[in-house]
């Protein structure tokens, strides 16, 4: 079914100029960037959005790193959206990525791993609603 997904854009792909590159993946790959902007996240932002890390030793860093520079927040729209953006991802380290996908093309570690993406539809409609407003998403 349709569904949507939440994706950044992460500070170490837009310092390389990335952001066109990635988004190519997505289109290509059936998902219509249907929300989109290039925000510098606060660091309250950045501690919010990974609350659920909080207890976990990369935490600070973590937050450290997603207020480095610009990211870009995005709505992605597709079937299966959750599932298949999470395929285009690859793993979180990037060493242990399929060939292919965007981490193993592009991400630089285990941190700046060049993509967040929802891990659920149910924390897909948090993400979303965390970034954008209703009428900024237009299907
Ligand atoms: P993301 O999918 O955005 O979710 C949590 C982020 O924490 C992860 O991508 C990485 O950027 C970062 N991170 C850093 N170290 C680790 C680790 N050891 N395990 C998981 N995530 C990590």
């Amino acid at each position: 079914a349709t569904e949507r997904t939440f994706s950044i854009i992460k500070p170490d792909a837009t310092r390389r100029n990335l952001t066109g590159a990635i988004n190519a993946v997505f289109e290509k790959n059936g998902l219509r960037i249907v929300a989109q902007k290039r925000i510098q996240m606060s660091q309250a932002q950045a501690e919010t959005f990974y609350g659920v890390h909080h207890e976990r030793p990369f935490f600070k860093d973590l937050v450290s790193f997603m207020v480095s520079g610009p990211v870009v927040v995005q709505v992605l729209e597709g079937d299966n959206a959750v599932a298949k953006n999470r395929e285009l991802m690859g793993a979180t380290n990037p060493a242990n990525a399929a060939e292919g996908t965007i981490r193993k093309l592009f991400a630089e570690s285990i941190e700046a791993n060049s993509v967040h993406g929802s891990d659920s539809p149910e924390n897909a409609a948090t993400e979303i609603a965390y970034f954008f407003a209703g009428s900024e998403i237009v299907g």
